[in-house]
């Protein structure tokens, strides 16, 4: 039996033909983990001794990363023993991945190009979640995409989601044309271990770009119900849009010391606000960021270029987290 150690010295064993990260789930163990197909880079680690193969391509390792050791772990099968640097997430045992009829509660048009929509589920299946996690909505023909939860649980169990327009999107097609309240549909969830974690430091920082908005959403409300997770904490929400009319939420954020910084990279002339790209707005307000925790959520370049750009100037490389929008027609 081939024996796979975290370095929190938890172990599991690993199957043949089974990736880490399947192979660390069917043992109860949860790692970090989103699009589970190679493209999101959410649960890449370090092999620290061992050898391992990739079971598929994975796209999201650059040749540096992969001559550093790096791999994906939802990619990657363990040939021999191995030891990663990476841990689990405790919090997440307890969550059960559902799969549960649902239906369309409302639709309401957010923008020109998202709606919101608020799907219900039979009162005696509730989901349990964290604020942060995704659902996979599965339509007709099987067809499926993942959808943040833009809500911390409610107490009549309903789900929001905020969904863009894609172009020439099959599912979007459905969302935008068709799609009315009571229609029936299925959800898998909740996936993916983009949720609020407990560390010591000072200032949380949300990044987030266009609908990415929606899990932030989820973790401020969380915030606001549960007043000692932001004790003492300094909070920063950066939510970036090409024009003003991206921008269409406005967080309430009474209680918490926070500020709510919109940045635009195609503002008009008359925008009063920050503009350019959210990361640039992040480092140019020169906070410490050592002392920082970075929650990223949106597409896969601001991801990419905050992840670099913020631990080059200082972020502990294990205190950003992220959830990238993969997308897909
Ligand atoms: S690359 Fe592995 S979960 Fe996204």
């Amino acid at each position: 039996m081939i024996s796979v150690k975290l370095y929190n010295g938890k172990t599991f064993s690993s199957e043949p033909g089974t990736s880490l990260l399947d192979s660390a789930k069917a043992a109860g163990i949860t790692l970090e983990y989103s699009c589970r197909t190679g493209r999101c880079g959410v649960c890449k680690t370090t092999v620290l001794s061992g050898d391992t193969e990739a079971l598929k391509g994975e796209s999201s390792l650059t040749a540096d990363e992969l001559a550093a050791g790096m791999i994906l772990t939802c990619c990657r099968q363990a040939l021999s023993n191995v030891e990663l640097d990476a841990e689990d997430i405790g919090a997440l045992g307890d969550i059960v991945v559902k799969t549960l009829p649902c239906r369309i509660d409302t639709i309401t048009r957010l923008a020109e190009n998202v709606v919101e929509v608020v799907l219900r589920v039979p009162p005696t299946s509730k989901l349990h979640y964290l604020p942060g996690q995704y659902l996979d909505v599965i339509g007709e023909g099987g067809l499926r995409r993942s959808y943040s939860i833009a809500n911390a649980q409610r107490a009549d169990g309903k789900l929001e989601l905020q969904i863009r327009e894609v172009e020439q999107g099959s599912m979007s097609q459905y969302w935008f044309g068709s799609a009315k309240p009571n229609d029936l549909l299925r959800l898998e969830g909740p996936l993916g271990t983009f949720c609020l974690r407990d560390k010591s430091a000072s200032t949380l920082v949300f990044l987030a770009t266009g609908t990415g908005i929606a899990p932030v959403k989820a973790i401020l409300e969380q915030l606001l119900s549960t007043p000692k997770l932001a004790e003492g904490k300094n909070i920063r929400i950066y939510w970036g849009g090409r024009t003003a009319a991206d921008i269409y939420w406005t967080p309430q954020l009474d209680g918490l010391s926070a500020s709510f910084i919109p940045v635009l990279s195609r503002a008009s002339a008359d925008w009063q606000g920050r503009t350019g790209y959210v990361q640039a707005a992040l480092l140019d307000d020169a906070i410490d960021l050592a002392q920082a925790v970075v929650y990223a959520c949106g597409s896969e370049d601001m991801i990419h270029s905050a992840r670099e750009a913020l631990t080059v100037a200082g972020l502990p490389v294990k205190h950003f987290y992220s959830d990238a929008f993969v997308s897909s027609n």
